[in-house]
């Protein structure tokens, strides 16, 4: 029986190793009692769909300078917004960016819903970004599971099936170990599957969750996960 993820160490690491990215709320001001802006959050999920977080930062820079909320977003022409967004890819995001910042504004007063269930109801908001924004924002206790989270927990479990195939599975592993701190365990994940656990390395040495993990075990913990057959 596998262990389950050590949620604890996990943040013990985060708390070292967070990278520092603009839409996040620096340890600082944390204490302070600043709380993560939906409106950024969603903004860096949208972008980060598809596109590498080294690629994003200045659009979400340029975006956030020149739209600082949902009020702005939502009162920018469409042109502009899709003018902003090139290079980043799939215009179908940018109208639902905007599509979205109008329906925060028309029906919610500007103010994001605070639960995952509500903010499903935004256009272009599905299953992973609001649940990331209900984690990070609202610390609702949820499996934030995007692609990568598929490939860390593949190798952690060493799942002998291909990830689509337990998909259900995963996703009940990860939400047993979502901690009080939902909100900075989503995004520790998320920058283990960047920087340790990353597609074609793995940095097993640095990993805080290596004790438990059945992949590292292994002879090549990046076989995992398995490639459906064709
Ligand atoms: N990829 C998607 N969402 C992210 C986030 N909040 N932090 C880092 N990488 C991400």
């Amino acid at each position: 029986n596998p262990a389950p993820i050590d949620a604890q160490a996990v943040l013990a690491w985060y708390d070292r190793h967070a990278r520092d990215l603009p839409w996040r709320v620096s340890p600082a001001d944390r204490a302070r009692g600043i709380r993560p802006d939906p409106y950024r959050v969603w903004l860096s999920e949208v972008m980060l769909q598809q596109t590498t977080v080294a690629a994003v930062k200045n659009y979400f820079l340029r975006f956030t300078s020149l739209w600082p909320s949902v009020f702005d977003l939502a009162a920018a022409p469409l042109d502009s917004v899709l003018k902003q967004w090139a290079g980043l890819g799939y215009y179908a995001r940018a109208r639902n960016l905007h599509a979205c910042a109008q329906a925060v504004v028309r029906d919610h007063g500007g103010v994001f819903p605070m639960t995952s269930a509500g903010l499903q109801t935004l256009p272009g908001v599905g299953a992973y970004t609001s649940a990331a924004i209900a984690a990070i924002c609202f610390e609702e206790p949820i499996a934030v599971l995007d692609g990568n989270l598929d490939r860390v927990l593949a190798r952690y479990y060493a799942l002998p099936v291909p990830v689509r195939v337990a998909k259900d599975e995963l996703r009940a592993a990860l939400q047993a170990a979502v901690p009080r701190r939902a909100g900075d365990f989503a995004q520790a994940m998320m920058d283990l599957g960047a920087t340790i656990c990353a597609p074609r390395t793995a940095a097993c040495m640095l990993c805080p969750i290596q004790p438990g993990c059945l992949a590292t075990r292994t002879l090549d913990p990046t076989i995992y996960p398995l490639k459906p057959a064709k």
